[in-house]
């Protein structure tokens, strides 16, 4: 049996917030934004909006392409760490929105990682007969937890969402292999405390301003480009493929020196690491589907190629996979 992307989809809000409309709210420059980053602008969803209204938008292009139509969806899972609402599911919006009403539906937060996971669970309910067809989205409203008052972390994060239609393909290649891997000890790196179990919404927490995202940078880069050498490294070696084989290169799009550093680490040729994070910033989980769906579009990622995507995130979690498209 073999699990494969048979659609790919995103979208984007139309409005653009670019470094130097950052300078103008805060104490920052175009210059050190892109020095540090690679970021030049972002998208910025109007207030408001859902975070499953996205999903849905590039969950019908991935469905297009694929060819499949709402009602033979068997299964939806939506990689996001900023839903709708605290319940129902983003994904039980999004069943309601396509129409898909055999589907069943859930959320998965893993954070930046959250495609990459959601893919392997996807993976695994086609695999065990629990689905023939599944559909992953990786959705994000980031700036309805952006600070904007801390510019160490505002000038990192956008909105959008990327989605793809997994099908049972028997006579080709598909997901090939994925690795995953979390440590909760270090939680305290990267998260948004307010509003859950621990600080559940009350004045005191909104004044500490906990219902923000807060990242120690430095320890959270550190850490990234460790993993996500070391997880790409174990799926290469688990599926008996070198870094050459690979056509292209798409990891979770968070800053473009951690992306030059784990490439020049791997041996990566030049050329072949896809970047699309000067347009977008770090969408979380919806940083690899938006340019799987990107490269796809320009013809950089076509039928046949073997992909490699990576991801790292809060948790911390990370993992990788192995795609031939
Ligand atoms: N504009 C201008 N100056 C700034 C800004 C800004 N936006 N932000 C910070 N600075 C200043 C700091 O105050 C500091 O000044 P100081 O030296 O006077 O104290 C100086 O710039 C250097 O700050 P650092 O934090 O050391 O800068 P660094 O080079 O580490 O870059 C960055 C910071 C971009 C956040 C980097 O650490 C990073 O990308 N970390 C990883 C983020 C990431 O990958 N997250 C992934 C997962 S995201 C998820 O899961 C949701």
């Amino acid at each position: 049996m073999s699990v494969k992307i048979t659609g790919i989809g995103h979208a984007v809000p139309d409005g653009v917030l670019t470094n130097f409309d950052l300078e103008k709210m805060m104490d920052t420059s175009d210059e050190w934004i892109t020095e540090r980053t690679g970021i030049k602008e972002r998208r910025i969803a109007p207030k408001g909006s859902a975070t499953s209204e996205y999903a849905a938008r590039a969950s019908r292009k991935a469905m297009d392409m694929a060819g499949v139509g709402p009602e033979e969806i068997d299964a939806i899972i939506v990689a996001t760490l900023t839903p709708d609402m605290k319940f129902p599911s983003t994904a039980c919006f999004l069943q309601e929105k396509l129409g898909a009403q055999r589907a069943y539906a859930f959320d998965l937060n893993a954070a930046c990682s959250g495609f990459i996971y959601s893919l392997t669970v996807a993976k695994g309910l086609i695999e065990s007969g629990a689905a023939r067809k599944v559909l992953v989205s990786g959705a994000e409203l980031l700036s309805t937890i952006i600070n904007f008052d801390d510019r160490s972390t505002a000038v990192l994060f956008g909105d959008g969402a990327g989605a793809v239609v997994l099908e049972d393909v028997p006579d080709e290649e598909g997901i090939i292999c994925t690795a995953l891997h979390s440590d909760g000890s270090l939680w305290e790196l990267l998260n948004c405390p307010g509003g859950g179990s621990v600080y559940p919404i009350s004045k005191e927490m909104i004044d500490e301003k906990l219902h923000y995202i807060r990242m120690n940078g430095n320890e959270t880069f550190k850490n990234a480009v460790t993993r996500l050498v070391e997880v790409t490294r174990e799926v290469l070696e688990k599926s008996g493929r070198t870094i050459d084989d690979i056509d292209l290169f798409i990891p979770h799009q968070a800053n473009k020196r951690i992306i030059d550093a784990v490439a020049k680490r791997l041996g990566l040729s030049d050329g072949k690491a896809y970047l699309n994070l000067h347009k977008y910033g770090n969408t979380s989980a919806a940083s690899i589907p938006i340019a799987m769906s990107e490269a796809w579009e320009e013809g950089a990622l076509k039928k046949g190629d073997l992909l490699l995507i990576s991801a790292f995130g809060a948790g911390l979690t990370w993992g990788s996979a192995l795609i031939r498209m």
